[in-house]
């Protein structure tokens, strides 16, 4: 993998050694991130990976609402229902570090249900960085739902590390309401109405000590949180595959009046994948 941008010693892609500006492991045995592609530099341990990604530092009440989401070089975010044909083994190094410095992934309950997902497991190469963050082992998972349409009992909300959250509206079904909690899901309420209001639900979530926020997805909810102008960073990897047909774009819904504008803040690529961070101007 290399740094495209910033631009450090590694850009070429050739050389050894860590990139600048990287922290070097201190431990000299540090596992290293997964293989190393002819051409696209060596391979990069998850300690450098996480530097890279960190979260800013946040005021005591301040949250960050990062979005990691992979899309075809034509703007497809799936194929066939799954994102996963448009992903790569440093894709999913990636995806796993991201979560690895979240206090909670939020996620689309369509994505939930087509994905089948999982809770978030802890990973020892990110426990003492988790310690000294003062975040649990795992990330919580806090799913969006306005049906409550939601397997209860899914690993997801029967094993979790940490437990699974659920968020809602206040009009949510009332018994739908009551199957969560006779399954002891939490549910958060976040909006008046059926839906989730997207500011609402931050701002619930970091009331919990959960200010480190990553969204997966699915491009429905992204679209709400666009649209709604709480995403403060976009972690988009654009995978060098082509699809046509007609999947969804990674942001789905009503358009802004205004295009918002991100900046560049940082490049990697690793066999022809790029790995991008945009920030909110
Ligand atoms: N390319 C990528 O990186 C990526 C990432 C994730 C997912 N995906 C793909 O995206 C597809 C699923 O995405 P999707 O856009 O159809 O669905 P999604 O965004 O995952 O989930 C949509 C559902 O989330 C709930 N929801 C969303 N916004 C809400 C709000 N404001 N308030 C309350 N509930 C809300 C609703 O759940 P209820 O229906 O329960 O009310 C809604 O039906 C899958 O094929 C998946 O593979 C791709």
């Amino acid at each position: 993998m290399r740094s495209l941008l910033p631009v450090t010693d590694q850009t070429p892609a050739e050389r050894t050694g860590p990139p600048t500006g990287a922290r070097t492991p201190a431990d000299p045995g540090a596992r290293t991130a997964g293989t190393r592609a002819s051409g696209t530099g060596r391979a990069w341990s998850l300690d450098e990976l996480a530097d890279a990604y960190a979260y800013p530092a946040l005021p005591a009440d301040g949250a960050w609402l990062r979005a990691n989401m992979v899309s075809s070089l034509d703007g497809a975010a799936q194929h066939e229902g799954r994102s996963q044909p448009l992903s790569s083994d440093a894709d999913m190094r990636i995806f796993g570090t991201l979560r690895a410095l979240a206090d909670a992934v939020v996620v689309g309950a369509e994505t939930v249900r087509r994905e089948g997902y999982r809770p978030a497991r802890a990973r020892e190469a990110f426990a003492a960085r988790r310690r000294a963050a003062g975040q649990g082992p795992a990330p919580a998972i806090a799913v969006v739902s306005a049906s409550l349409a939601l397997d209860f009992s899914l690993p997801l909300f029967t094993e979790p590390l940490v437990p699974t959250l659920v968020l809602t509206g206040a009009a949510a079904p009332p018994e739908r309401l009551r199957e969560a909690e006779r399954a002891g899901v939490r549910v958060l309420i976040a909006g008046e109405g059926r839906g989730v209001e997207p500011a609402t639900a931050v701002r619930v979530l970091a009331e919990q000590g959960l200010r480190r926020l990553l969204t997966e997805g699915g491009p429905r909810l992204l679209g709400h949180f666009m649209a709604a102008g709480v995403l403060d960073e976009l972690c988009l990897t654009l995978s060098p595959t082509v699809t046509a047909g007609d999947s969804q774009r990674i942001a789905h819904g009503p358009a802004m009046a205004v295009p918002a504008r991100f900046t560049l803040a940082g490049v990697l690529e690793e066999d022809g994948f790029l790995f991008t961070r945009y920030q909110r101007v």
